[in-house]
């Protein structure tokens, strides 16, 4: 590789910079962080965007869905994240209740993420009904991402977290809906569990990039949980997952490894010690 291009690729992600893949039809990559060390190993790896996303409620707090998560929870996982990241676009997502329904209070919630974790951006999920708070927070000059389809802070909405606008009025609302997120002018869109096919006609359509997380390879980048690609959540193995390591049981191994040497005096050793 040229040093040109190593340096060009070593610049911090914006926004725009995404567009331009888009445009160049280089897929982009994202995934979750939530802490410090992890986002620095992420960073270094080369990803292109980190989600602070609101599945820290899961999988940081051990909650059932991601709703118990709190705008000062955010914040906190945001500034661990930012302080670690030289590269990578950091986008923190606006917790459930800080941002529906009041486009006041959504600004309020977004300039405080943009203040306290500077953070490039964040992410809220839904479509016409929030567009009055994705239209606020960006007259405010804050990047914002939207989340259609499966979109978890709706759970209890939905019921199930089945694949989402497999019937055709639900994907037209989608449809819809990632135009208008577009119009308003968000600078992307995850869009999760969706047919594969309707969520590259999405792709298609827009000009903005789509990430995936279960929406099929047809779209213009992918997301995944970090706990679940690396192996550390073991109860949870959708279709979409591909896991990329068994991090679970290497933890649970070395973990046991230890225990045994300190209950059989192994550790530490002669060398271990001053
Ligand atoms: O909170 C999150 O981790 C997300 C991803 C699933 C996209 O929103």
């Amino acid at each position: 590789m040229s040093v040109a291009k190593r340096e060009a690729e070593s610049r911090k992600v914006t926004t725009r910079r995404l567009i331009e893949m888009k445009q160049r039809g280089e897929k982009i990559s994202m995934l979750t962080a939530y802490d410090y060390s992890m986002a620095a190993l992420i960073d270094q790896a080369g990803m292109d965007v980190i989600l602070v996303g609101d599945s820290a409620s899961n999988v940081m707090a051990g909650n059932f869905t991601t709703l118990p998560v709190t705008l000062d929870q955010m914040i906190y996982h945001g500034k661990s994240v930012v302080k670690a990241v030289k590269r990578a676009l950091v986008i923190v997502d606006l917790p459930f209740g800080t941002y529906q329904g009041n486009s006041k209070e959504a600004l309020v919630s977004a300039i405080r993420v943009m203040k306290e974790t500077h953070a490039e951006g964040v992410k809220i999920e839904g479509g016409v009904e929030i567009r009055e708070s994705a239209e606020r927070i960006l007259s405010a000059g804050i990047p914002v991402m939207g989340h259609l389809g499966l979109t978890p802070q709706s759970i209890n909405k939905f019921g199930t977290y089945n694949v989402r606008a497999k019937e055709e009025e639900e994907a037209q609302k989608l449809l819809a809906d990632a135009h208008m997120l577009e119009d308003v002018g968000c600078f992307g869109i995850v869009l999760e569990k969706i047919p594969a096919k309707l969520a590259a006609q999405v792709a298609a359509e827009l000009t903005i990039p789509m990430i995936g997380i279960g929406a099929g390879g047809g779209v213009d980048g992918q997301v995944l949980v970090m706990h679940d690609m690396l192996g550390i959540t073991q109860d949870f193995s959708p279709r979409f997952l591909r896991r990329y390591a068994n991090l679970g049981e290497e933890i649970t191994r070395a973990v046991q490894n230890y225990i045994e040497d300190v209950k059989s005096a192994d550790f530490p050793n002669e060398k271990e010690q001053y």
